[in-house]
């Protein structure tokens, strides 16, 4: 068996979740279970990103300590992800004993490796991307580009990463390793801020209070982003003394949004290599969500509520869009319109009324018991294509692909009804073959839809009679076609997905 770790960016605790949080941790949820339907040992590590300036200039707005604050914050991330059905199999907060520790443990391997040392910094600082930049590196009037707000001009006597050292080793790493970042045309974007040339980075702060202290220089407090990237092995136990569970799961494969590639496929691996802790496995690297054409964010000010949209469509239908929706890689514009319409064409007119009329005939024709599949249909060509471009579709960590690819075959075989009109025959056998034919195509359509849509998946299984649970089937054995016994009571119920 192997093992499949996984994780999502660690979010700021600066506000509740939104749309774009929400956009990342669904495709991490729905790739783990897509691992997990392969057999593959999967950890699914998600988490919240707790100290730094930015979080404490939040915490002082609202008239709080920072403790407090993020006390309150990090549960609706939580919550949020409960009430998404995201399956990780942990959640870590960068406040945690077992965070602070391993990152003292990160920061001594480097240090003592002499890749960190003491250096006087000044320059221009965004306190939103929590970054400094350089001239050439920000819009007209020393804004931002990434918030279009102004930096801020900072000096302080810092602790250094000694990137600049890393450009050969890190270019070395990448050429070992093609496709550690997809899709390609990032792996190119982050090829070439090495090539640009590496600038040694702050990682300590001593003008804030609010982080992790040094462990060598307690007046110092670790950067958040060198705090904030550690949670990756933090939350599997390196630096608690029992390194088990790293050993286990170590190198992750990152899931991230294309305004963090600099520190994570730049800084991370720097870092380890310095501690001499391997790269991570790899990196799929997502665009941005707009909305009215900026990216959407608690800076911005544009930010739309992913419960407030499950109330409205159903969790199903969101979580559906998220992933059918937009190629991963490029950014995606929401709108609702948008939002509406994909769901009443793939959920409501053809998944759903797929179930609705198989349920129907089967009831009217075939007295609600199930026939049993034939052997040579002319369906189970179309399900052996889809489940293959299905995989390479997850394979790729394009959902969408993926996705596509599942409903195909939910479109040949709403096709395959059309041309055989099974509600027109007479019962007998050869309403009986056309059943079975459609009931295992749904069968198959069940297993292979559940990363994206679980809960809808686990109701059409019941209905056509099967027991047990979706999520336990296994690929690729059980997407061979004939698995589907018949002879099963098929449950009419309500529409999957009412027309909106
Ligand atoms: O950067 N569209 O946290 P963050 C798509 N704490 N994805 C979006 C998005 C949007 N409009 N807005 C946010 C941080 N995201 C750091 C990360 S990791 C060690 C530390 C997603 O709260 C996207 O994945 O700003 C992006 O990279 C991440 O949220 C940033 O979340
Ligand atoms: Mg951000």
């Amino acid at each position: 068996m192997s093992t499949y770790y996984l994780t999502t960016p660690i979010y700021y605790v600066t506000a509740k979740p939104h749309l774009g949080h929400a956009y990342t941790t669904i495709i991490g949820d729905a790739l783990a279970r897509w691992h997990r339907l392969l057999g593959d040992d999967v950890h699914f590590l998600t988490g919240t990103d707790e100290h730094g300036q930015k979080v404490l200039d939040y915490a002082e707005a609202a008239g709080k300590s920072a403790q407090a604050f993020v006390d309150e914050i990090a549960p609706l991330y939580e919550q949020a992800w409960r009430r998404l059905n995201i399956s990780n199999d942990d959640f870590i907060r960068t406040t945690e004993a077992r965070h602070k520790l391993g990152v003292g443990e990160l920061l001594q391997r480097c240090y003592d490796a002499g890749d960190i040392e003491l250096d006087l910094y000044k320059g221009k600082y965004c306190v939103a991307c929590e970054e400094y930049y350089t001239d050439d590196e920000l819009d007209p009037g020393d804004l931002c580009k990434i918030h279009k707000r102004p930096v801020v001009y900072s000096e302080e006597e810092n602790y250094f990463f000694r990137l600049s050292r890393f450009e050969q080793r890190l270019l070395d790493w990448y050429a070992a390793h093609p496709g550690a970042i997809v899709p390609e045309f990032r792996s190119n974007e982050a090829l070439g801020l090495i090539r640009g040339g590496l600038r040694d980075f702050s990682v300590s702060r001593t003008s804030l209070k609010w982080g992790i202290p040094l462990p060598w220089d307690a007046k110092h407090v670790a950067y958040v982003w060198f705090d904030a990237l550690a949670n990756y092995i933090t939350a599997i136990g390196f630096g608690s003394g029992d390194e088990t569970e790293f050993k286990k799961w170590w190198p992750a494969r990152h899931l991230i949004g294309k305004d963090i590639i600099r520190h994570h496929c730049v800084y991370w691996p720097a870092m380890l290599i310095s501690a001499g802790i391997e790269p991570p496995a790899g990196y799929a690297v997502g665009g941005w969500l707009l909305s009215d054409g900026e990216k959407m964010s608690k800076t911005s000010g544009n930010v739309i509520n992913p419960l407030d949209l499950i109330d409205d469509i159903g969790l199903d239908g969101f979580r559906y869009y998220v992933l059918a929706e937009t190629a991963y890689g490029q950014d995606g514009d929401f709108t609702y319109e948008g939002l509406i319409a994909r769901y009443n064409s793939d959920l409501a007119n053809n998944l759903g009324n797929l179930l609705s009329r198989v349920a129907t005939v089967v009831d009217k024709k075939c007295k609600g018991i199930s026939p049993a599949p034939r052997a040579d249909s002319p369906l189970a060509a179309a399900a052996a294509t889809a489940y293959a471009a299905t995989a390479e579709g997850w394979d790729a960590v394009q959902p969408s692909r993926a996705l596509d690819a599942t409903w195909q075959l939910i479109r040949a075989t709403n096709a395959y009804l059309e041309a055989n009109e099974p509600w027109k025959g007479e019962p007998g056998p050869a309403v009986d073959a056309v059943m079975g034919d459609a009931l295992e195509a749904l069968r198959i359509i069940a297993i292979l839809a559940s990363p994206a849509v679980p809960a809808t998946s686990q109701i059409v299984w019941q209905r056509l009679g099967l027991s047990g649970d979706v999520t336990d089937q296994r690929l690729p054995a059980a997407a061979q076609w004939g698995g589907y016994p018949g002879g099963l009571p098929v449950v009419k119920g309500d529409p999957l997905f009412p027309r909106r």
